[in-house]
């Protein structure tokens, strides 16, 4: 499986910077072995695919998305929208939609299911805030979060469609890790991890759970990057402020390969 390194950038570069960033941009990464995905926001991405041209290995994904493929839904845009300007793939339940939007676990199926119907791969966040790691529910929640998904409509979708880069992407967050500085350590996300794999495995069978890659989020940057990736389970990372800088991402990248 290649190594998955993510940038999600929130509420960062609009289309002039999103240009400028892809002017400074170059990574050195073996693209047999990294694989490099970005997340502007909706509004940059026609810059972004543009900037990069038609043989770029990055991927483009969007942030957030709504589960319906049009209507009168003010504010919104449909995945349908969202591939239309370049996106390929596309968070859902990232925490701070979680968190600060009240994004449901029913609605992280409802767009797992759009996604698939817009032919755009889904990149699944699910974590434990520190709250709920420090009552001992870290499992629980990683569960009903998964199961929310891989138990539903969603999950037959998932089954009978994949790609060359299979069905669906998953990102271990805690949300004590986002934005603080505070990486978990590479034997707690190798555990965390490992709890994802097996339950995977459990509502999905193991051939599908060992294609699945789990990308690793919270606080990268690239003097913990390696560490990270030498984790059992860890195919990858999900950047969050080290992406903004394009030579903080190339470092990252490099450090991944
Ligand atoms: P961070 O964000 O790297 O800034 O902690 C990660 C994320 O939210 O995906």
């Amino acid at each position: 499986m290649k190594v998955i390194v993510a940038g999600n950038w929130k509420m960062n570069h609009g289309p002039r910077e999103t240009r400028r960033f892809f002017e400074r941009f170059r990574p050195v990464v073996d693209p047999e072995r990294v694989r490099l995905l970005l997340f502007p926001p909706a509004i940059s991405l026609a810059d972004a695919k543009d900037a990069l041209g038609e043989e770029s290995p990055v991927g483009l994904g969007v942030q957030n998305f709504h589960w319906e493929p049009s209507g009168a839904l003010t504010g919104e845009v449909s995945a349908k929208m969202a591939s239309e300007a370049g996106a390929r793939f596309a968070l859902i339940g990232h925490s701070e939609r979680r968190h600060l939007f009240g994004e449901t676990d029913s609605e992280t199926a409802l767009k797992v299911v759009a996604a698939k119907r817009a032919g755009v791969m889904p990149l699944l966040c699910v974590g434990e805030t520190l709250e709920q790691r420090r009552e001992g529910r870290l499992e629980e929640v990683v569960t009903r979060q998964l199961d929310a998904v891989l138990c539903s409509e969603a999950g037959v979708h998932l089954r009978k469609k994949s790609t060359d880069t299979g069905t669906i992407i998953l990102a271990y967050e805690p949300v004590w890790a986002i934005g603080t500085g505070q990486t978990a350590n590479p034997q707690d996300a190798a555990d965390a991890h490992g709890l994802l794999r097996d339950r995977v495995s459990a509502t999905m069978g193991s051939t599908f759970a060992q294609a699945v890659p789990i990308l690793y989020g919270g606080s990268v940057s690239p003097e913990n990057t390696g560490g990270l990736l030498a984790a059992s389970d860890v195919d990858g990372v999900l950047v969050g402020g080290a992406s903004l800088d394009p030579e903080s991402f190339a470092r990252i990248a490099s450090a991944a390969c």
